[in-house]
């Protein structure tokens, strides 16, 4: 208490000297907001003119004893020693479980004296004196969302934010549970009066991040009445869970804009989950819908490729961008996504973002993305730090889950650049173990200028062998011209089914000799020829797997999140034994190598879902449609699906949404069949 009331005394002090300054700033501010003009202003108080950066607690600690404040000042160090800060970084927040269960008999929140024994203003302090600032965290609610029942400041509104004010507190995140039904609008809008009160005082504003899962549409009513909102609900370090954020956050880009953000959650770029191509899209895409860059792992433990992620200032400067536009969606087909953000120079932020499992070319133009017609185009790659320039094309063959991130500008000097060049492979390769296989490789020029002394090389695993069996160089390849090299690779006996990578390297020159070069990891699959007679499709490898929700299962519903929480396969009352339980959009492929004739399987919404869900199935034989259902609704049985598949290389099963969107769909193949 003697340090509560030390603060206080301070806060007071504090926000008489600064009093003169903030009245002066916010009278502007004040009127604005007042007037009623549609549509809805930002709150014009000049906070959170670019998407908040910094760091949260959250996603790598939840409410574990680590968190406490030698974490907190760790990583507030961190973010000086490191470069984080000059690249952008500034709020260290806290998230839930700071406080005591119980407020104190003044009805004052109490930090845990275990994890902060110094308390919070302390640790603002502590954060103050490395230029950086602090945030904290609560719920509109009775409580806050751990099952240890902290408290939350429904009803305390104006305390509470008095008490994180005289703290020395700059940033809230206000959550949702336990909110007793109060309209979410009032709840949150109660807590933006309290902030601007109690910062009133203090001479210290407050960013204010609603913090209310997008439960209620805020991107509808909260411009200005907070600086940022949660679009979805919770973040996990998984692939399937960015992707389904990503989803739901890319429509929202109208609404975003200069103190008024759209809030996809916190990072999870160092956590375990995923790999470092899948962290690299996850911060791509991030920056390109110009969302909060809230660090959600232990800098403490963080690799170098986590900060270089992180720290990678090219791609923090597309988030960070003045004009504050969310990139918007260009194209997206088979799970290839172009998205382009406007750049306040005119420029284009540019990602190529591959949702699918195997490797894809993703191909838009500069046209396309909104940029004004030109000779050429200057193209910088954003994580490989090279300009080149282009014709127009803007174009990759993109990994599994990576994504390809450029900034393309309608620039005079393109010409200082070297012709930017795509690499490229046939088909997706499916090499038997122990028999030689052809892949053509492709080198394209898409600049304006010829491409010189282009030499290309193809490696493989440890014991493959790959030669050449045409031409691996050239003197000169003219603009929109190839190289196209034939390999043959085989593929030593027993090497086991699975997905193994070739790497494809190109060095040339431009007309004026700068060196210029690139490298394409290629994904092949090793194959076994499929198995004579007819085999149960729940039982066989597959070679790819997408889905809306979760991963496919097998032999039981798809249950939208981890793998195996999906239920008996039922479908119109009757229940089976095996198959493929998937959600739109999905799409599942085997290897049938020439040598299988029939697919059929009974398929159907899964009854788990009531009455809701609609969807329609698709068989694939290579790339054209086999058989297929019209549009299916969860009120009817089975259907029977049956596909000639006679001569395919591989087979596809696919389900999409039936053109109303994936809600509540979840797809059953039951008792799947191959016969070959
Ligand atoms: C909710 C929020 C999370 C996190 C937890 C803390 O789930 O959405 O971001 O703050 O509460 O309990």
């Amino acid at each position: 208490m003697r340090h509560l009331h030390t603060r206080t005394t301070r806060g007071r002090l504090l926000a008489t000297l600064t009093a003169l300054v903030f009245t002066a700033s916010l009278a502007a501010p004040a009127v604005a907001v007042d007037h009623a003009s549609p549509p809805a202003p930002a709150l014009a108080d000049g906070l959170a003119l670019t998407p908040p950066m910094g760091f949260n607690n959250w996603n790598s600690t939840h409410c574990r004893a680590e968190f406490d404040e030698s974490m907190v000042k760790g990583i507030a160090d961190l973010f000086v020693e490191k470069g984080l800060k000059d690249a952008g970084y500034e709020y260290v927040n806290l998230d839930d479980c700071w406080a005591l269960p119980q407020r104190d008999a003044d009805g004052k929140l109490v930090p845990d004296p275990v994890r902060f024994p110094g308390g919070i203003a302390a640790v603002a302090d502590y954060v103050h004196a490395k230029g950086l600032k602090l945030g904290i965290y609560t719920s509109a609610g009775t409580k806050t969302c751990n099952s240890a029942g902290f408290p939350g400041a429904l009803g305390h509104e104006y305390s509470d934010a008095q008490q994180f004010a005289d703290w020395g507190v700059d940033y809230l995140k206000y959550d949702n549970c336990n909110n007793q039904g109060v309209d979410a609008k009032l709840r949150y809008t109660t807590m933006r009066d309290a902030l601007r009160a109690a910062a009133e005082k203090t001479g210290r504003p407050i960013v204010y991040s609603i913090c209310e899962w997008g439960e209620n549409k805020p991107w509808e009513w909260a411009a200005d009445v907070g600086h940022l909102w949660r679009t979805t609900g919770d973040i996990s370090d998984n692939w399937s869970s960015v992707l389904s954020i990503l989803k739901q956050n890319l429509p929202l880009a109208p609404y975003a804009g200069p103190g008024h953000w759209n809030d996809p959650d916190m990072l999870e770029v160092g956590n375990g989950g995923m790999t470092d191509t899948e962290y690299r899209s996850h911060f791509s895409m991030w920056a390109v819908m110009a969302a909060p860059l809230l660090i959600g792992t232990d800098l403490r433990q963080a690799s170098d490729a986590t900060l270089e992620i992180l720290g990678n200032r090219e791609v923090i400067a597309v988030d960070q961008d003045p004009l504050g536009r969310q990139g918007t969606v260009v194209s997206s087909e088979g799970g290839r996504w172009v998205v382009a953000k406007e750049m306040k120079d005119g420029s284009r932020a540019v990602a190529l973002f591959n949702e699918s499992g195997t490797a894809q070319r993703i191909a838009t133009t500069a046209e396309a993305v909104g940029l004004p017609g030109a000779t050429a185009y200057t193209l910088r790659d954003l994580w490989q730090h090279r300009s080149y320039h282009t014709a127009g094309t803007i174009s990759a063959t993109v990994p599994a889950h990576g994504t390809v991130l450029v900034r393309v500008s309608a620039d005079r000097r393109w010409a200082a650049h070297p012709p930017a060049a795509e690499l490229g492979i046939d088909g997706s390769p499916l090499l038997r173990a122990g028999a030689p296989a052809t892949l053509t490789t492709a080198f394209t020029d898409l600049g304006r200028t010829s491409a010189r002394r282009v030499s290309v090389a193809l490696s493989g695993p440890e014991g493959w062998t790959v030669r050449a069996a045409s031409p691996t160089a050239a003197g000169a390849v003219a603009p929109g011209r190839s190289l196209r090299t034939r390999w043959s690779v085989t593929v030593p006996q027993g090497t086991p089914t699975g997905s193994y990578e070739l790497t494809l390297r190109a060095t040339y020159r431009s007309p004026d000799g700068t060196r210029a070069g690139g490298v394409l990891p290629l994904a092949v699959s090793v194959v076994v020829p499929p198995p004579s007679g007819t085999s149960a499709l729940g039982d066989l490898p597959w070679l790819s797997a997408t889905n809306g929700w979760g991963p496919v299962e097998r032999d039981t519903s798809n249950g939208e999140s981890a793998a195996g929480d999906g239920g008996p396969i039922t479908v119109g009352g009757t229940v089976y034994d095996d198959g493929l339980g998937v959600h739109a959009e999905s799409s599942v492929a085997y290897y049938t190598g020439g040598a299988c004739e029939t697919v059929t399987a009974d398929v159907g919404l899964d009854d788990e879902k009531g009455t809701a869900g609609t969807v329609a199935f698709e068989i694939r034989a290579d790339d054209a449609l086999a058989a297929s259902t019209g549009v299916l609704t969860n009120a009817m049985p089975a259907q029977p699906l049956t596909a000639d598949v006679t001569g395919a290389e591989v087979v596809r099963l696919v389900v999409t949404d039936g053109g109303d969107g994936i809600d509540s769909d979840h797809a059953d193949w039951a008792q799947a069949r191959l016969t070959c």
